[in-house]
């Protein structure tokens, strides 16, 4: 990543596998350390991140592509209105979910095509890049099982479990073709132990 000097940290992997959990035990160590950190999700924490949550995952049916643009449409506006003004401020910016949930959902889950996604979230972001992805891993059975216990199932969750299953295998695909860039952790952990790890890689991207 050039340009902004501060530290963006991206969780991803499927529904259900603790990403918010984890995001928020690194940000409470980090502040902690007496660092500025900024949490956020997409979508949602961009200006029309509410209307977009609100047509993606509650909504109706919905063409493929149009989904895929408005998730692109959000994470655009997110970028530049929260994460690279952060960024450039020098904080830790730590987002749940980035890019790649949407070359795994709509590339690989709706068959979008995973290049012809990623080309739209690199306009979106201009090539905005985490200096490291967290891809938290979960077996689709222990995945499916916490998504049911949660109650509330989105229109993407509703999907059946084999898209679940390619969803997962791109994410892990993804992180084995750039491993500078990733690190995949098993989330079917204790969050306490999961967490750890996640701290460990963490330290080593501050250091490097
Ligand atoms: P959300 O309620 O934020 O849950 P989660 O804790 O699983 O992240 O739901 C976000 C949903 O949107 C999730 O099912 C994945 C999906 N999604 C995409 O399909 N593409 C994207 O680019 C993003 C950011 C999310």
């Amino acid at each position: 990543m050039t340009g902004p000097r501060g530290l963006f940290v991206a969780f991803e992997g499927g529904d259900g596998v603790g990403k918010t959990t984890q995001q928020a035990l690194l940000a409470d160590q980090l502040r902690a350390q007496g660092r500025d950190v900024v949490v956020t999700r997409e979508p949602g924490d961009s200006r029309i991140g509410p209307q977009v949550r609100a047509i993606v995952l509650d909504g109706g049916e919905l063409d493929p592509r149009a989904e895929a643009l408005l998730f692109a449409a959000d994470r655009a506006d997110h970028v530049a209105h929260v994460v690279r003004p952060a960024l450039e401020r020098g904080a830790v910016v730590l987002v749940d979910r980035y890019v790649d949930s949407s070359i795994t959902y709509q590339g690989e889950g709706r068959g979008l095509g995973r290049e012809q996604i990623a080309a739209i979230s690199r306009f979106a972001t201009r090539g905005l890049l985490p200096h490291l992805t967290v891809v938290l891993d979960l077996d689709e059975a222990a995945r499916a099982e916490r998504v049911r216990r949660q109650g509330y199932v989105d229109r993407i969750e509703r999907e059946p479990d084999h898209v679940h299953e390619r969803v997962r295998r791109a994410f892990l695909e993804l992180a084995a073709a750039e491993p500078h860039r990733y690190v995949v952790v098993d989330a079917g952990r204790a969050p306490e132990e999961v967490a750890a790890d996640v701290a460990v890689a963490v330290e080593k991207v501050m250091r490097a």
